[in-house]
């Protein structure tokens, strides 16, 4: 397939809204991370998402709206919850697990009878929703497996011939794809950490949010010794997601956490061990503290690293007691597949 290479101009997203009215798909910039949309209530031009991003069907996607206003097409009960969390948090990388409307069709759902929803923060994004007259079902633009795209070179490495149109944008602002926390649940809860924090969200709201308890198992894993003699396969996750190596670089990856100068000091051991054998190590440091820097370079440090072609990545774990710092750290280990050594 010709894939069309098309700007941020108003002549280009009317083409690319074209497509999308046509059942085909488009990749475009969002503030957190490119998505690969298609119209969200064509059930074919969904399963071609799938498909281009050879990715198991049963996973819900993201249906991003241009205008609040607009989520009554997606839902037909506005709890105050809800508004208030589109007062505080849209346009923005929030994505609200709501009850659905039956309209929209299983396979953009993956068979739930809840929608994700978010509007995304990044013009072009905006005007193609807009111009293209429905809401966008849009995964993020990556093959399946490989780190989410922050940059539209990053989406024409994996896309370009498998899709009918790529809008190049600038460089996502966030990095990191959006909170999704679950509002139809009791307490509101995260499935998916990002830079709208828990915190963030119980000042909006007034009450106690939690997060799965899927992330915490996986935090609690991270916390483990090798020592206690606890071996990977100790670790049962119950979201299925969680068995598989998500957002892998091509290289290997470890993961290297405890107080910092040790962390510094084990990785450059690590680093200087490994060289010797002829590998070739990159290694991912962020500065102390430097969180929502973290979530901005993460996805893309990894992409260039595989693109210099090294054999070994060596990062050092954040702090996850900050928020964001959660959420970066929810990537870096599903990155590295969990392979984690404390010092
Ligand atoms: O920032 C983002 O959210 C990006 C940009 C493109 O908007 N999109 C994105 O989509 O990350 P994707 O498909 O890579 O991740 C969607 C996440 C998955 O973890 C999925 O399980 C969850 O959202 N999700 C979507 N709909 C859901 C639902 N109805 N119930 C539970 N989880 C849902
Ligand atoms: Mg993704």
């Amino acid at each position: 397939m010709e894939t069309k290479i098309l700007t941020t101009s108003k002549e280009d997203i009317a083409i690319a809204a074209r497509i999308i009215r046509d059942g085909g798909l488009v990749a475009f910039p969002t503030e957190t991370v490119y998505g690969l949309g298609a119209n969200a209530f064509d059930e074919d031009a969904v399963a071609r998402v799938y498909e281009a991003k050879g990715r198991p069907s049963d996973n819900p996607m993201i249906v991003h709206i241009s205008r609040a206003s607009d989520i009554g097409q997606l839902t037909r009960m506005l709890s105050p919850e809800i508004v208030s969390l589109i007062d505080n948090f849209w346009p923005g990388p929030l994505t609200m697990v709501i009850k659905k409307r039956p309209e929209i069709p299983n396979r953009t759902t993956g068979g739930l009878d809840t929608v994700g929803v978010r509007m995304p923060d990044n013009q072009a994004a905006i005007d193609l929703i807009n111009m293209a007259g429905v809401p966008i079902a849009a995964p993020s633009a990556n093959l399946s497996g490989s780190p989410s795209p922050t940059r539209a070179k990053d989406v024409i490495a994996d896309l370009d011939g498998r899709v009918d149109a790529i809008i190049v944008g600038d460089d996502c602002r966030v990095g990191i794809e959006s909170t999704v926390v679950d509002l139809t649940s009791e307490v509101p809860t995260i499935l998916r950490p990002g830079i709208i924090t828990a915190e963030s969200l119980e000042a909006a709201l007034g009450k106690n949010v939690e997060y799965d308890s899927s992330l915490k198992e996986a935090s609690k894993h991270v916390a483990l010794d090798p020592a206690d003699g606890v071996s990977e396969s100790d670790f049962q996750p119950k979201s299925p997601g969680m068995k598989y190596k998500h957002y892998a670089p091509k290289a290997d990856m470890l993961v290297v956490e405890g107080r910092r100068e040790d962390v510094a000091a084990e990785i450059e051991r690590l680093k200087a061990l490994n060289e010797r054998l002829g590998n070739k190590v990159g290694v991912i440091m962020f500065e102390e503290r430097a969180f929502i820097e973290a979530a901005h370079d993460f996805f893309a440090r990894l992409r260039d690293l595989d693109n210099e072609g090294v054999d070994m990545i060596l990062a050092g774990a954040l702090s996850d007691t900050d928020g964001v710092g959660f959420a970066v750290m929810n990537r870096m280990l599903k990155s590295a597949g969990y392979n984690i050594v404390k010092v």
